[in-house]
Order: structure tokens, then sequence, then C-alpha cells
């Protein structure tokens, strides 16, 4: 079967070889060291052996837990910010249909009154449920939402009926969300000690919604599993993760400081959310980082069309595409042609999108920013496992190459404290 792969052609005038190699050359022993645990944040590497230590899924669990639930419920609310919501909110927009009512909603990311004020008066027509997720048991966002969307259960359901329709996801032993789960006897899984929230896509964090939306955690998982067998399986000059570490480090050596995630398919927004989050938390560190940047195309050619191809040339450019849409749309013939667009009747919508595509890289490669392109021959569980988990080890292989811890996130705190301080929070 095909897998995603990364076309670095149009890369060649911005290379250099020399650079380029010596980033290669230290690209096995960053794999080692994540595979052995052997350097830097080496307590949050539990992700990286996706082919061996795969019990932390907890998937037989979550598949019955799941069939369970909908039994009555026919909305879950997924509570949670962060890692704790962004890679199954990537995986659930980049499978669904857009228009059919969904059954995975998402609060505790924000702390928008009028959101929550909205979706409790959504919930009074639904069959609900909440799905808690922190790993910490302690962010305010994520609690905020419980306590208040706790209370519209409380006015609707029996204690008996709330404790059925409440799951928690949370550290194995420690944490305020750990102790109310077994206090109230919500049903709960466990993040592993070993993995962080933004690389916890493979544990019942992204897991469990994704299955309750409808889509095959197996074959998600089996595809993480292939990227990993790949990974660390290729040959030092095909590897597919060390060429992009080693394409985008080159690129920021070079002075080009911001990476524009670009995709041509609306679908994978949330998947460039996620992919911020994972490069900048991990990455943005010690006065260091490639800033992350995501674009919608061709969309956002309309509005940043203009910066990228002709203002600073501090940018370079990582594109993901979709080999084959799931539907395509023939473009009709008109008689009168008033909209002189009878040069395309006969040809497909994704053809026309892949002519932006191809028309647009030709153009920013001309303008001075490079592009590579990350090619995926078609949205499914299989290919987004693949793309989520070459993201992940990519990252933690650039983490090392720039010298940073990627598993840590102490600036996060600091925003934390002064707000605590503001709220009056005992001990700050
Ligand atoms: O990557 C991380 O660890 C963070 O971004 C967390 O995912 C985020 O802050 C949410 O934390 P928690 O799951 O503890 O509520």
């Amino acid at each position: 079967m095909e897998d995603i792969s990364l076309d670095l052609s149009s890369i060649n005038d911005f290379i250099d070889k020399e650079l380029y190699n010596s980033l290669l050359a230290k690209m096995p022993e960053c794999l080692d060291n994540l595979r052995k645990a052997n350097s830097l944040g080496a307590n949050y590497t539990g992700w990286v052996n996706q082919d061996v230590d795969f019990e932390y899924t907890q998937i037989d669990k979550i598949i019955s837990s799941v069939n369970r639930l909908k039994e009555k419920v026919n909305t879950l609310v997924v509570i949670g910010i962060g890692g704790s919501y962004l890679g199954s909110k990537a995986i659930i927009d980049a499978l669904s249909n857009d228009f059919s009512n969904s059954s995975v909603l998402f609060a505790g990311h924000n702390l928008n009154s009028s959101y929550l004020h909205n979706l409790a008066e959504y919930l009074q027509s639904r069959e609900f449920g909440i799905c808690i997720i922190s790993k910490s048991g302690t962010t305010t966002e994520p609690a905020i939402a419980f306590r208040f969307l706790k209370s519209v259960m409380e006015s609707k359901y029996s204690s008996t009926e709330i404790k059925e329709r409440i799951i928690a996801i949370t550290d194995k032993s420690e944490g305020a969300l750990r102790q109310l789960a077994e206090n109230e006897s919500y049903e709960s899984f466990y993040i592993p000690d070993n993995i962080g929230g933004r690389y916890s896509i493979f544990t019942p964090v992204g897991l469990y919604p994704i299955a309750f939306a409808g889509f095959d955690i197996k074959q998600f998982l089996e595809g993480s599993i292939r990227m990993c067998d790949k990974v660390f399986n290729s040959e030092t000059i095909d590897n597919i993760a060390f060429s992009y570490v080693c394409y985008r480090n080159m690129m920021y050596s070079k002075g080009k400081k911001i990476e524009i995630l670009a995709n041509y398919n609306y679908k994978l927004n949330f998947v460039s959310e996620w992919w911020k989050q994972l490069f900048g938390e991990s990455e943005g560190k010690d006065g260091k980082g490639i800033f992350p940047v995501s674009l919608c195309f061709s969309t956002d050619l309309h509005s940043m069309g203009q910066y990228i191809q002709d203002g600073e040339r501090h940018l370079f450019e990582t594109l993901i595409s979709v080999k084959k849409p799931k539907n395509d749309i023939l473009i009709s013939k008109d008689i009168e042609n008033l909209d002189n667009l009878n040069y395309l009747s006969g040809q497909s919508i994704d053809y026309v999108n892949k002519m932006a595509l191809k028309g647009a890289k030709k153009a920013h490669v001309s303008g001075g920013v490079p592009v590579v392109e990350i090619l995926l021959p078609c949205l499914n569980e299989y290919y987004m496992g693949q793309l989520l988990y070459f993201f992940m080890i990519s990252c933690g292989l650039s983490g090392y190459i720039l010298g940073v811890n990627p598993f840590d996130q102490p600036g996060v705190e600091d925003y934390k404290r002064n707000m605590f301080s503001l709220l009056k929070k005992p001990g700050f």
C-alpha cells in the first residue's frame, strides 16, 4: 500500500549541501536517543515506539465503553484544551461530513461565556454525555466548563444517569480529576505518565472522541505503526522524518524563521492547529524556535498571498496535499458562457485546486519561499495516523537538533501565575 511521501524536488536552489549533510549526520543518534529515552525530556517519550508498547491505548476498553455510551447518548461534549482536544478535533474534522449534525462537540478550550451558554441551550434537545480530558486534572478552562456542564446535566438527568454519562481521561493516580473520578465512580481511562499532552493523540485522549465520532481507531493506530516502522527502518538518506527535520532546520539556520503549514483542503485546518501547538510548544524555548503559522489555500492566497510572494523573506512553506478527494465534481458547460468558464467544462474542481497548488508553489519558490510538499494518498484514518505520527517523531528529532527539550513547556506557566494572582487564587 502507498504511504505518505515528501517531495523536496522544488527546494534544490535553497539547499546548502554541507549544512544539510551535517544535520543529516546527526539524525540517527537523535532517533536512537528518542527510542532509548536517552536525552532531554526522556521521561516523556512513551509514544515513540508505536510498534512495541501498545497497551497504553486501552483500545478494547475504549470500544466497549463507546458502544455502551452510544446506547443512551447521541452527543458527546469533549472538554479539554491544548493537547487534550486539538488532536481529536483535527481527526474528526478531517474525516467528517461537513453538514451533517456532529455527534462530538468541544468545550473547555476557551473562557467564552456565550459559547458555553449557547452550548447549554443546544444540549437541552440532545441526549448528551461528557468526556472530560485533562492530564494534570487542574487546568482552569476545562475545570470551569466541566463544573458548568455538570450543572446542566443535573438539571436534566438523575444522579445515577449522570454517573453513566461522564467519562474521565486523566493521570493514572494523581490530580484533582483522578480524585473526582474515583469519588464519583465515573468510568475513567488513564494517560500514561511518560506521554505529555501534545503527544497524546494515540492514547485515550485522542482515541475516545474519535471512536465516538464513528471512526476506525484501529486503522488510525495502524497508520501510526506503519509510519513508526518506516522512520525506524529507512536508510538515513531516504528517511522521510530526517528529510523534513533537516530541511526545516537548514531553513532556520539560513534566517527563515517562520514555517507556514499550508493545506489546499480546509478539512485539514485543525491538523494545522494541532501541528502549531506541537511544534510551537516543543521548540519555542531558550530564545530559539521556528515560529509555526498555518494557512488554508486557495482561500488565504486571497489574503496572505501578497505577503508570501513579496514581503519579508523570512518564510518557508510546508504544504500538505491530498492526492485523491473523497468526492469530486465536474464543471458543467454553460451555453451562454457569461462567466467565461467554459474553458474548464468537463474538468473537475479538484483538478482546478491542484492547478492552484502547482501555480502557487512555483510562484512562491521563484519569490524566494522554499516549498516542500507532504503528499497524502487520501483522507482516511490510516493516513491520518501516519501523518500525525510523522509530525510527532519529526518534532522530537527537531527539538534535539535545536538543543531544546521538546517535551516540556515551562513558558506556559508565566501567564497562569499572573492570571491566578489577578483572580486571587489562594497561594498566588
Ligand atoms: O502539551 C501540553 O502538555 C499542554 O498543552 C496541555 O495539553 C494543555 O495545557 C492541557 O493540559 P491538561 O491536559 O493537563 O489539562
